[in-house]
């Protein structure tokens, strides 16, 4: 039997500003999605949605990287079986934690030699059948781990520092967040690429401010970047109240992770503040789970 898993990932900075070529950061976490496959007679795909064979509908990406890896490798059966730390639907990376996870239990058990570079790609390629669109740095991300400057994937050094993530409960969109925001830069371009731009800035200081372990500096960088994530219109009222809630209780800074809308949102919080803000978090109606920034990607445990 193999168990590999695999980490979600949150945006630091320059979430939408990174569709129009602007940089941004993206963090492996430390919530990890874990894959047990063994050899059996019959495909058999265990989940806390139930069990089923290959099946689209309830289980699209483990039936999807079975397809996949069958074109080079035969596949009779295996039993998968999936357990996650991550909230699904979030903009946590569940689906591209599951997939790469998945494609490296099988890439174990069947013996398929895919180096890690190999993995993200098929990881992406598998995200974007199953959702129709789906960008190339969830999956990335999850397979190496640590922290990344987007566009150009430059590796960056870690923060030592605490998160917490408040989930609001909501799902939201990307495809329509990322059209909405592609809907105003048409109707006003001289206002919304500029500040798109600055968002981009914003990325190049924060990475400044994390060389440096200024947390006071990143912290306040996070807030103008929600500021602005709040202007192109992909906040929510919900995620408002947890940002400004942990704000008030001392975190560093706050803001949305991902495509905004509900999903969640992070706190840059001092390990010394982690109870008061996840407690603050929860107090006004969010899901608080603490975390923070992991080097480790794919790994076979
Ligand atoms: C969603 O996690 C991040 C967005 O920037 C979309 C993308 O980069 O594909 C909103």
């Amino acid at each position: 039997m193999i168990t590999s898993s695999a980490p979600g990932k949150i945006y630091l900075f320059g979430e939408h500003a990174v569709v129009y070529g602007e940089s941004a950061i993206c963090c492996a976490i430390n919530l990890r999605t874990r894959v047990q496959a063994e050899l059996s007679d019959s495909v058999e795909i265990i989940s806390v949605l139930g069990r089923s064979g290959i099946n689209f509908e309830k289980h699209p990406y483990v039936s999807a990287v079975i397809e996949q890896m069958r074109k080079f490798v035969p596949i009779k059966g295996v039993t998968i079986n999936i357990n996650s730390e991550l909230p699904v639907g979030s903009g946590l990376g569940s689906s591209a934690a599951l997939t790469v996870s998945t494609i490296q239990a099988l890439n174990q058990l069947f013996d398929c030699g895919l180096s890690l570079e190999q993995i993200a790609e098929l990881g992406h390629n598998i995200e974007r059948d199953v959702q129709g669109n789906a960008s190339p740095t969830d999956t990335y991300v999850s397979t190496m781990g640590g922290v990344f400057m987007l566009p150009h994937r430059k590796k960056l050094k870690l923060a030592n520092c605490g998160i917490v993530i408040g989930d609001t409960g909501r799902d939201s969109s990307t495809k329509k967040l990322v059209l909405n925001v592609a809907e105003l830069n048409n109707s006003f371009p001289e206002i919304i690429s500029p500040i798109l731009s600055i968002i981009g800035k914003i990325t190049s200081f924060g990475e400044y401010s994390m060389y440096n372990n200024d947390y006071l500096s990143i912290g306040k960088l996070m807030n103008i970047n929600q500021g602005l994530l709040d202007s192109i219109g992909v906040g929510s009222l919900e995620l408002s109240q947890l940002i400004y809630s942990a704000r008030s209780k001392g975190a560093y800074g706050a803001k949305l992770t991902g495509a905004g809308g509900g999903g969640c949102m992070i706190a840059l919080t001092d390990t010394g503040k982690i109870n008061d803000v996840s407690d603050a978090i929860e107090s006004a109606g969010g899901i608080p789970i603490t975390t923070n920034i992991t080097d480790k990607g794919v790994i076979v445990e």
